[in-house]
């Protein structure tokens, strides 16, 4: 099973939706940005390289969002680990998304997550005000 990390960038009562441009069964759909952890990475530190790569932030990891299972299952081959995330800068679509928005919950219903994040965003549609 290989390991896949997300981070939930938070500002306030809004989170980073990010819309995949690849692969082709992916694209045009919204996700929380990650990307796989590399052997021997450990998975904060593929996090945080992950989103400086895609998004050209430097983000500060806050408390994990644990799934009823442990962890959220993607596929037969890949699970994934989600954790908060803050940043001061602003985070730019490289060439993963082309596509970066700031959401409420209020917005969450608009966008088409991802089949994996649909439950990732259910449980943050929950723990946002607004
Ligand atoms: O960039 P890298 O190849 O490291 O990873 P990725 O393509 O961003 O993510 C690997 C796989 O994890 C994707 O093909 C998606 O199926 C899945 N994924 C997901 O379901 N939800 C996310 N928030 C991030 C990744």
């Amino acid at each position: 099973m290989r390991l896949v990390v997300a981070a939930v960038l938070r500002r306030g009562d809004r989170v980073l939706a990010c819309r995949r441009t690849r692969p082709e069964a992916l694209a045009g759909l919204w996700e929380f940005p990650g990307g796989k952890v590399e052997p021997g990475e450990a998975p904060e530190d593929a996090l945080v390289r992950e989103l400086a790569e895609e998004l050209g932030v430097n983000v500060r990891l806050g408390t994990e969002l644990v799934a009823a299972q442990g962890m959220w299952p993607i596929s037969t081959e890949l699970a994934m680990r989600v954790w908060w995330a803050e940043t001061e800068g602003e985070p730019v679509a490289g060439e993963s998304h082309d596509l970066v928005r700031w959401v409420g919950r209020g917005e969450f219903g608009e966008l088409e997550w991802v089949p994996a994040d649909v439950a990732i965003a259910a449980l943050v549609a929950d723990s946002l005000t607004g």
